[in-house]
């Protein structure tokens, strides 16, 4: 039987572990990145974890190195690139982040999507199959906020990447799938974490306070059904951020 591979970084906890989770129960292989690892998902035959720091460019060059030494296409149904993982901290006025705050931000939610999203469509450029690359973004990429220039712009310019990748895959021989999904508000350890904070530098905290006590903030396992559909969905004028 053909077997669906799917890399997924962020998968040890939240919307990524949840994927992680609803991607094996369905028979896909998974490859996970993350520094952590959750242990429902390595107990699994088909769940790969790959321990990698993300704020380390040289760590993700080596890890897709090596992984791609042992992944071929033969016997593959389709290969997914789910770059789901992100920072939120530094949260705070931008003259109060410290710099290697602020560099270690842009590596995980900036660079490191960037630099896997090259070298998976390097990689499996000649690969007969469906190729999809997701990146997770979020409705914050519109919103500007106090605190949250750092995690808003980071999404802005994840949006703004996927469009223009995208324009380039049009003009491929073997164009791949790729999409940014917005996943809407999940109980995970970044939105606990954003919510607690309670300080007037943070206005978004006392509005994600309200769309939790409104019931607002779904259970990951919820979220990350939705994502499969998504990303199992592919509609002919399909637009570049889905949302969930
Ligand atoms: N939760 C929400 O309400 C919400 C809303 C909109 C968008 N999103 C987006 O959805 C995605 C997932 O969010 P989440 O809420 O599930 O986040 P989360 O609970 O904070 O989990 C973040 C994941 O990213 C990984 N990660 C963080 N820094 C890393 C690093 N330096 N190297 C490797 N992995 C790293 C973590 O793994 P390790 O710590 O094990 O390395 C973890 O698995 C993010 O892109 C987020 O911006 C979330």
């Amino acid at each position: 039987m053909k077997q669906s591979v799917v890399l997924i970084t962020g998968a040890s906890r939240g919307i990524g572990e949840a994927l992680a989770l609803a991607l094996l129960s369905r028979g896909d292989c998974v490859v996970g990145l993350s520094r952590g690892v959750s242990e429902e998902t390595i107990a699994h035959e088909r769940f790969m974890a790959l321990n990698v720091d993300l704020s380390s460019l040289a760590e993700v060059e080596m890890a897709m190195h090596r992984l791609f030494e042992t992944l071929t296409p033969d016997g593959l149904d389709s290969i997914t690139l789910i770059n789901n993982a992100a920072a939120l901290a530094p949260l705070a006025p931008i003259e109060a982040c410290a710099a290697n705050d602020i560099a270690s931000h842009l590596h995980v939610s900036t660079a490191a999507p960037t630099v896997l999203t090259s070298l998976f469509l390097h990689k499996t450029a000649e690969w007969p199959v469906p190729r999809t690359v997701a990146i997770m973004t979020s409705g914050f990429a519109g919103i500007p906020a106090a605190s949250m220039s750092l995690y808003c712009a980071s999404k802005a310019f994840l949006n703004m990447f996927v469009r223009c990748v995208r324009e380039e895959q049009r003009l491929s021989p073997r164009p791949a799938r790729v999409i940014a999904i917005d996943p809407g508000m999940a109980e995970t350890d970044m939105q606990v974490f954003a919510r607690s904070r309670q300080d007037e530098s943070f206005p978004m905290g006392a509005l994600l306070r309200q769309a939790h006590d409104a019931g607002q903030v779904l259970a990951p396992r919820d979220v990350a059904a939705r994502i499969v559909r998504l990303l199992d969905e592919r509609e002919a004028d399909e637009q570049p951020v889905l949302r969930v």
